[in-house]
């Protein structure tokens, strides 16, 4: 499986079918050994190789092309070696089309404890039983090779906010060590696309370099990392304004862990290609949706006697079928099913936002979408 480019031959290849002439952002499909996905594009995460409460069938029913799953977690359980006997986690979780690991580098520093970096790799203790455990770039991509997603994610450090810009250089430079190791321990690029992590916290200088330095790699794809963790949304579009116009415009550009509905328009505008979060699934199961009209905590009182769907305007098999004051009950009885049909509806809602991105996009008018969402979801255009 593979598509022949400049004589090697790679897992996944990017087409970029047009740029919106009002606002720059890309309209493309991502080749995959496991289907065509049209981009930009949202991954709902699956974590522990499922996405909490969804049936596969649920996932595609929806249109999902590709979900995102963690090194992290499945090495720890149920350990990289299990899902390989398995035939991979494809054939594992019993999902056919597109999925992309993240790397362990992120997962690592925000769960584990007592982790101790050094330029061989991350040692830390399991947030499960405390084992002392080894993640390096070699052991990241033979997770990940076991694994067999159709993307795969270099090891790297997303380094905290706010840090000293010399801790934040070194660990960008120790990143881009890290993923040339991960480039030679890589034993399946015919079949798992490479993707490279863009670090250098909110320095313009560290993020030209490092952006630079990894497009000279010639990856299948490249990632924005190290972003959306506690820094203003205008801080992130700032690094974000200066960071894409350095990424090559012939692959794939991924921001990870970003999926506020503002931020994937705006992630969009910017041109971004692909975006994953747990915020639609997490919140879904304490009771939140989003919907065309903003932000509904259908837990609240309010909606005890309210028997309207959860968005008037949404299509979704819950909205179709239930009402908000059903939904509530559900919820605050603990009943599994009301955290499925806010969790259906949830990804339900970001895939046809994403829709509606690429049809503006088509149409050069994304601005002017991305304005009319922000006044009817927030109430406002910031
Ligand atoms: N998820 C969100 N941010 C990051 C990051 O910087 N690196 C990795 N590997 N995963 C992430
Ligand atoms: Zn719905």
């Amino acid at each position: 499986m593979g598509f022949v480019t400049g004589g090697s031959i790679l897992a996944v290849r990017y087409e970029l079918i047009k740029e919106c002439k009002q606002s720059g952002a890309r309209l493309g499909r991502l080749h995959t050994p496991h289907g065509v996905i049209d981009t930009p594009i949202f991954m709902p995460v699956g974590t522990l190789a499922t996405v909490k409460t969804m049936s596969p069938e649920e996932l595609k029913e929806m249109g999902a092309g590709i979900i995102l799953s963690n090194t992290y977690h499945l090495f720890l359980r149920p350990g990289h070696e299990i899902v390989k006997e398995a035939g991979g986690l494809h054939s594992f979780m019993n999902w056919d089309r597109a999925i992309l690991t993240d790397s362990g580098g992120f997962q690592v520093f925000s769960l584990s404890k007592l982790r101790d970096i050094t330029e061989e790799g991350v040692t830390f203790r399991s947030h499960l039983n405390g084992e002392k455990l080894f993640i390096g770039p070699e052991k990241a991509m033979e997770i990940q090779n076991a694994l067999g997603a159709d993307i795969i994610m270099a090891f790297d450090e997303c380094p905290p906010y706010p840090a000293d810009r010399e801790y934040v250089k070194a660990s960008t430079e120790r990143t881009y060590r890290w993923l040339k190791r991960c480039i030679k321990a890589h034993r399946r690029p015919e079949e798992q696309a490479l993707f490279g992590i863009i670090q250098g916290g909110m320095h313009q200088d560290l993020r030209k370099e490092s952006a630079q330095q990894l497009a000279e790699l010639d990856l299948p794809g490249y990632a924005v990392g190290g972003l959306s963790v506690g820094e203003s949304k205008e801080l992130m579009y700032e690094v974000l304004s200066y960071t894409t116009p350095l990424m090559p415009k012939d692959k794939p550009r991924y921001l990870m862990g970003v999926g506020s509905p503002d931020a994937l328009i705006q992630g969009a505008v910017y041109g971004i290609d692909m975006f994953d979060c747990v915020l639609p699934t997490r919140i879904a199961r304490n009771g939140t949706a989003m919907t065309s009209q903003g932000r509904v905590v259908v837990r609240n009182a309010k909606y005890a006697r309210d028997f309207t769907p959860l968005d008037p305007e949404c299509d979704c098999y819950t909205c179709r079928n239930y009402s908000r004051a059903y939904l509530r009950h559900l919820i605050k009885a603990d009943e599994t099913f009301g955290l499925r049909l806010t969790t259906y509806h949830n990804l339900y809602f970001l895939l046809r936002l994403m829709e509606k991105v690429r049809q503006a996009i088509r149409e050069d008018r994304l601005l002017d979408f991305r304005d009319s969402f922000m006044m009817k979801y927030y109430g406002s255009l910031t």
